[in-house]
């Protein structure tokens, strides 16, 4: 832990230090503008199955990564805390239907279990039917609400037994797996859902499953294993859009994209042609590295020779990124309906001016530095500053890069670190405002944006941050066996803005805000009463049965001595 911390004051000192010197401040943020937007726009919240469902070797589900990963020992995850039970979602179906309806959202971005669907995660072994069941009756709930789903195929919760028995995204194997898994999921749902996503932030996949080891399935492959992963994902990826493409889309009339998730680079001094380039190698390592193979063929250039030229100086004859054949370059080429951006944060990006003292490795291969403005805000987790204007720029960069394609936000939102039981998130409005504000400056600019889905509707399992990190519009008391949900004020605020379909003027807006701060101090009471309502419940199932038991118990006593003396 501690080089992180210093390599990190040390950019925050580079920074206000540089910062001072070539730019007045940061970027000027635009004035807030008062607008709608267009007619159907899409709103919604998302989360995953791994994160939320719980249940995890409940009615023939077989274990996933994670849970492997999770149960596998101590320091894998803050707290060592597992998803066992998570917030129990996989019997709170109803509940959380009302807390959807609450919110007003028109659609619901979650995932589905491969492990709960397949056990093994191979098809041709066994479907469990009680998880067909169950994404059935869910998704019939959604629909009977009016809430339109937009369903993940993927989002990290490989099933071990493909990791035992072939590597996981290792071996290329994988790919006709996810294959025959997505295109079970085409034919038991897609009459009913029309909006798919292969997979959730593959990059993340890679890089934290197979380099960093911090994700499972915890493996250090430097500078290799991430790569080759996400050589077989992007073909998965595709193989999956061909078939339903070809077998599908005829009948279902769906549409299937991926979900990327980046962050924006801001070259830290835009009169340097060195940190412009720098910026705009982060963006190509982080979203290019899928999105370009998806919508133009191939790995961005910059990644092909950087990685290549390493390679060489690296000793070895090959270059440790993959490279597409002529056939799959145009078999992948195009795959996508729609595109999918998750997006949290910026950072300012400069040219990495001293030798790394790493191997190889991805940090390695991109030769930058990433720094932070102190200035900005970060309530949440430490690595989530709010930053809006950087939205609008990745919005812009991906209409320009990807030929203005249709865009899902599949993901935006902010976490809150506070361990006490506080509703009112008054910093994940203003994130919330600020961000979606950007977005709607985007579609005016004429990115053409779709929906917006806001992350996420519950607070969950954050992988290796445990449940210290909170995401939720509705506050889950995960100590509590129930796990009850409170709605935090961003409800009111989001749900205030779903309406309007906007923000229609100050003085509305600024009631809002007033608003969602009044309800919160009402539902901040009704959540410290919850200790008192736990012991009620303690009250009635065991101190009345066993009272009651006593009673009966002496009066039987009585009763016979009542007899014998009688006779
Ligand atoms: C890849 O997976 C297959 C099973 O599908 C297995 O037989 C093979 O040994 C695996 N290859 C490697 C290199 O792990
Ligand atoms: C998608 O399917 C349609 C209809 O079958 C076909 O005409 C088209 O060529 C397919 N697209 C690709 C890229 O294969």
């Amino acid at each position: 832990m501690k080089p992180v911390r210093v390599v990190t004051l040390w950019w925050v000192l580079l920074l206000v230090s540089r910062l001072g010197a070539t730019r007045k401040g940061a970027p000027e943020e635009a004035s807030f503008y008062y607008g709608s937007f267009p007619f159907g726009f899409s709103w919604g919240v998302g989360s995953s199955a791994f994160q939320t469902e719980g249940a995890w070797d409940q009615d023939g589900k077989g274990p996933s990564i994670w849970d492997a990963f999770t149960h596998s020992g101590k320091g894998k995850v803050l707290g060592d805390e597992t998803a066992d039970a998570a917030c129990d979602g996989y019997y709170k179906v109803q509940e959380d239907i009302v807390l959807l309806r609450e919110l007003h959202v028109s659609h619901y971005r979650f995932s589905l279990s491969w492990p709960r669907l397949l056990p093994t995660g191979v098809r041709a072994d066994k479907v469990n039917k009680r998880a067909i069941k169950f994404y059935n009756d869910f998704i019939n709930a959604l629909l009977k609400s009016n809430i339109t789903p937009i369903v993940t195929l993927h989002h990290w919760d490989l099933p071990q037994l493909l990791q035992v028995k072939c590597g996981g995204w290792q071996n290329v194997s994988m790919i006709s797996y996810f294959r025959d898994y997505a295109d079970l999921c085409f034919e038991a749902f897609g009459d009913r859902v029309k909006h798919w996503v292969t997979f959730s932030d593959p990059r993340t996949m890679a890089e934290k499953g197979y380099e960093t080891g911090h994700h499972a399935p915890g493996l250090q492959l430097h500078g290799t294993g991430l790569y080759t992963a996400a050589h077989h994902i992007i073909k998965a990826h595709a193989q999956a859009w061909h078939s339903y493409n070809s077998t599908w889309r005829g009948k279902q009339q769906g549409l299937v994209g991926i979900s990327l998730n980046c962050d924006w680079g801001e070259p830290m001094d835009i009169s340097s042609p060195k940190d412009i380039e720098a910026a705009e190698r982060y963006l190509q390592f982080c979203l290019g590295w899928f999105a370009n193979p998806i919508y133009a063929g191939d790995y961005p250039q910059v990644m092909k020779d950087r990685i290549g030229k390493k390679s060489a100086e690296q000793g070895l004859d090959m270059s440790r990124l993959p490279v597409f054949s002529l056939q799959e370059k145009s078999y992948i080429k195009g795959t996508s309906d729609f595109l999918g951006l998750g997006h949290y944060t910026t950072r300012y990006i400069t040219e990495r001016n001293y030798p790394s003292r790493q191997g190889p490795s991805y940090q390695n291969d991109r030769d930058l530095v990433e720094l932070v403005d102190p200035n900005w805000p970060d309530l949440g987790s430490k690595w989530l500053y709010s930053v809006p204007w950087g939205f609008r720029r990745l919005l812009h960069f991906a209409q320009t890069q990807y030929g203005n394609p249709p865009i899902y936000v599949t993901e935006n939102g902010a976490s809150q670190k506070l361990h006490c039981t506080q509703l009112c998130d008054e910093w994940r409005i203003q994130y919330l405002k600020g961000y979606i504000n950007e977005m709607l400056k985007a579609i005016k600019d004429g990115v053409n944006i779709k929906g917006y889905t806001s992350w996420s509707l519950l607070d969950k399992f954050e992988w290796e941050k445990g449940y210290s990190d909170r995401y939720g519009f509705y506050y889950v008391e995960f100590n509590n066996r129930n796990k009850p949900r409170y709605p935090k004020a961003s409800v009111q605020y989001y749900k205030k803005i779903i309406t309007a379909n906007g923000f229609p003027n100050p003085r509305e807006v600024e009631s809002w805000y007033l608003k969602a701060l009044e309800t919160c101090s009402i539902n901040n009471q009704m959540l410290a009463a919850e200790p008192l309502l736990s012991h009620m419940q303690m009250v009635t199932e065991i101190v009345v049965p066993t009272v009651c038991t006593l009673c009966i118990l002496i009066s039987a006593v009585l009763l016979l001595l009542l007899l014998r003396g009688q006779s």
